[in-house]
């Protein structure tokens, strides 16, 4: 079986449905074809200041959403990254072979050292991308579901995969991406310009899975549109239109084609009106699914330690691999 990997930061109180659409719905049916390990990347969360109850709070709250989603601690692998100290020494190799200019070109640093000032930019965030590179190759990843924002680390990763194999023999697997075209780019609902954002969106323009339903819904329909008629698909010149026509036909299953048929001489209020509830049908019991886990934090903190310990019988073979190629001198 081939190998995926993806992880997910434990920054908000909820994962929103760009994330959901973006990268976990792909995660689950993955399970079926292969040797898949997910992670809740919370070395990655620290590079903004976070409060460390809350941090806590969250990581279990993100694990028992990836479970409430559909991820099968039997059949993945589901841990904590800071619970394989593998991640951030792996990365600390990594770091060494990348190039200054090389890190300095990732736009999402780019975007968020300009938006936080160099005085609130650490140093963690620049080399943010080496630790998410460390994330997949210590596990051999062949591919990674992500949403389209990830893409260029990716291509990082596998430069970086490429210059181990070429400088210490071939040993790392080149991953390749893997992004759903259709819902790579979730937007946000007020600006329909702009990818859904944690921590750039205003709360009108993000939907969290687990807020509660009638603000989501509400959200739905005071969506930003356009002042034409037609409900048609047209990402240049209908963004709004477009994302929800995106989201719906993720949620419901019928293609955009079909939804446009159906919609054809409707009004974009019956659209955003239908949408919200196929939205609250989807989310109640996602939901449930997730507070029912989190009323036993022992047993999810079991499930999680259980996919450490797999995570790091892998991590630890390949580290050592990496250590050996490198040069360093072995302990005993
Ligand atoms: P994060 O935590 O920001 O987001 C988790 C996943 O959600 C996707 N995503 C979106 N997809 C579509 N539309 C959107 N508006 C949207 N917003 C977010 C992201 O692309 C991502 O797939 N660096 C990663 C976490 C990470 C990782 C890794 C991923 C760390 N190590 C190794 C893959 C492999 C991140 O910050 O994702």
């Amino acid at each position: 079986r081939k190998r995926v990997f993806s992880g997910i930061q434990p920054t908000a109180d909820s994962f929103h449905v760009g994330n959901y659409l973006g990268a976990i719905r792909q995660w689950v049916p993955l399970q079926e074809t292969h040797d898949t390990v997910y992670c809740v990347v919370d070395l990655h969360a620290i590079t903004v200041e976070q409060d460390p109850k809350l941090l806590r709070q969250r990581t279990r709250v993100a694990a028992a959403q990836l479970m409430a989603a559909g991820i099968d601690p039997g059949r993945s692998t589901l841990f904590v990254q800071s619970h394989v100290p593998e991640h951030a020494q792996l990365a600390w190799v990594l770091t060494c072979m990348t190039g200054f200019g090389e890190a300095g070109r990732m736009t999402q640093f780019k975007d968020k050292s300009g938006k936080q000032g160099s005085a609130n930019t650490n140093v963690g965030l620049f080399t943010y991308p080496m630790l998410m590179a460390a994330d997949v190759l210590l596990y051999n990843a062949d591919e990674v579901p992500v949403g389209e924002d990830q893409r260029q680390h990716l291509e990082l990763t596998r430069d970086l995969a490429q210059r181990f194999n070429g400088r210490y023999g071939a040993y790392f697997t080149v991953p390749d991406p893997y992004i759903i075209k259709a819902t790579g780019k979730i937007t946000d609902l007020q600006e329909p310009g702009a990818k859904m954002s944690k921590s750039a969106s205003s709360p009108a323009g993000i939907i969290e899975l687990l807020d509660d339903p009638k603000v989501s819904a509400k959200k739905i329909r005071s969506a930003v549109t356009d002042t034409e008629r037609e409900i048609r698909y047209d990402e240049q010149n209908k963004a709004g239109i477009s994302n929800l026509l995106s989201i719906y036909s993720a949620l419901d299953g019928r293609t955009i084609a079909e939804l446009e048929t159906a919609y054809e001489g409707k009004g974009y209020g019956d659209l955003k009106k239908d949408l919200a509830e196929v939205f609250v049908d989807f989310v109640t019991p996602f939901r449930e699914r997730t507070q029912a886990i989190l009323a036993e934090p022992d047993k999810l903190d079991a499930v999680l330690a259980e996919g450490a310990a797999k995570a790091r019988a892998i991590a630890t073979r390949t580290l050592a691999e990496v250590y050996d190629r490198v040069g360093f001198l072995p302990a005993a």
